[in-house]
């Protein structure tokens, strides 16, 4: 499989990548090393150390590096080699690692998986419903035996929450929502509005809405290359104006671990600004959250896969329903980037 490269990947939660400590993960099936550097700021070179291709992981954090757990070797954030114990010191010309733009931002490490000449951090999708500064976050980790793409696609259509989640977040209104795609550039949108609905009692005790009460429903749903979601979902009493409403904010982050394996990192927003039941009420609600997207999407998403074996998705054939509309638009448009890409790749280097 070919992933886009020259684009920014969430790696991991901030908390993940803790001071004084070495954090590996596997990222478009390349192993990548993440620690923070005296000033704290997060590095991330390659975990395969070039000597006997040891992984740094298991070797020693260091002032601004790591040391190879077999022979010694150290390495910096850039991924030079600074320490040579043996012989007379000297440093191999050789003795160097692939290093990786980071940039550690709302509430997310992002890596940049290409050509680090062209890393651009205005690209990052605007998150800033995640901006630690002025936001509570709940924040979760999954991992799918899935493919990323598939991911989007579960996003992109909700009409599924009907049939997979009926008790939590689904209810019989949902296929007769109101939907609608647009594009914009290459941000692609994909909105969806029942009216009238009775939600299931879990939605209702969530939104603090009377049991019962009718409501009007949307969740809409902004998608970015690679896999980056942004979910706002809302209810109002039917009839009334969405700004009366309440409503959340939910990203849903993506990075493919290999061809078949997803990272996977959602989480739940409040303005800080509502103090200490803001921060109850993200932990409560991305705690029940959890529990669909656990128990009923990933199995779902991992029985899919598995079906699909190592077959290319339009090879199968797929067949579309009106729901697909954004799943596709954002599929067309990510082959599209990564095309691109591969266009570039072929084409001759200047002459000097
Ligand atoms: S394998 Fe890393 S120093 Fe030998
Ligand atoms: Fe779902």
């Amino acid at each position: 499989m070919t992933f886009l490269r020259n684009t920014w990947y969430v790696a991991a939660w901030d908390h993940e990548v803790a001071h004084d400590a070495l954090f590996q993960r596997t990222l478009l099936n390349e192993s990548v090393l993440f620690f923070r550097d005296d000033a704290g700021k997060v590095q991330a070179i390659s975990n395969r150390c070039p000597h006997r291709f040891a992984p740094l992981h298991m070797g020693k954090r260091v002032s601004n590096g790591v040391q190879c757990p077999y022979h010694g070797l150290q390495f910096d954030g850039a991924g030079t080699c600074t320490g040579n114990p043996h012989g007379d010191g000297r440093i191999p010309a050789a003795a160097s690692v692939k290093s990786y733009p980071v940039i550690e931002k709302y509430s997310a490490i992002w890596i940049w998986m290409g050509d680090p000449a062209r890393e651009d951090e205005a690209s990052i999708p605007d998150f800033s419903c995640m901006d630690p500064e002025h936001a509570w976050v709940g924040k979760r980790y999954l991992h799918a035996r899935a493919n990323y793409v598939l991911e989007t696609d579960n996003i992109m259509d909700l009409s599924h929450i009907q049939y997979l989640h009926p008790t939590t977040l689904g209810s019989d209104t949902v296929s007769d929502a109101i939907t609608s795609v647009k594009q914009e550039g290459h941000t692609v949108y994909s909105n969806r509005q029942t009216v009238a609905e009775i939600m299931p009692d879990y939605l209702y005790t969530a939104m603090g809405f009377p049991h019962g009460l009718p409501v009007d429903r949307w969740v809409d749903v902004r998608w970015d290359a690679p896999a980056n979601m942004l979910l706002d979902a809302g209810a109002v009493a039917t009839g009334g104006a969405r700004s009366d409403g309440r409503s959340f904010m939910l990203p849903h982050l993506f990075t493919p671990e290999t061809d078949k394996t997803t990272h996977y990192w959602f989480a739940f927003c409040m303005p800080k600004a509502l103090g200490e039941f803001g921060k109850q009420v993200v932990e409560e609600q991305v705690e029940g959250l959890s529990v669909p997207f656990t128990n009923e999407d990933l199995p779902m998403l991992e029985a899919q896969q598995r079906m699909m074996g190592d077959a290319e998705f339009w090879s199968l054939k797929p067949v579309l329903l009106p729901g697909d509309a954004g799943a596709i638009r954002a599929r067309r448009v990510l082959d599209g980037l990564i095309a691109n890409e591969q266009k570039e790749a072929l084409q001759p280097a200047p002459a000097l």
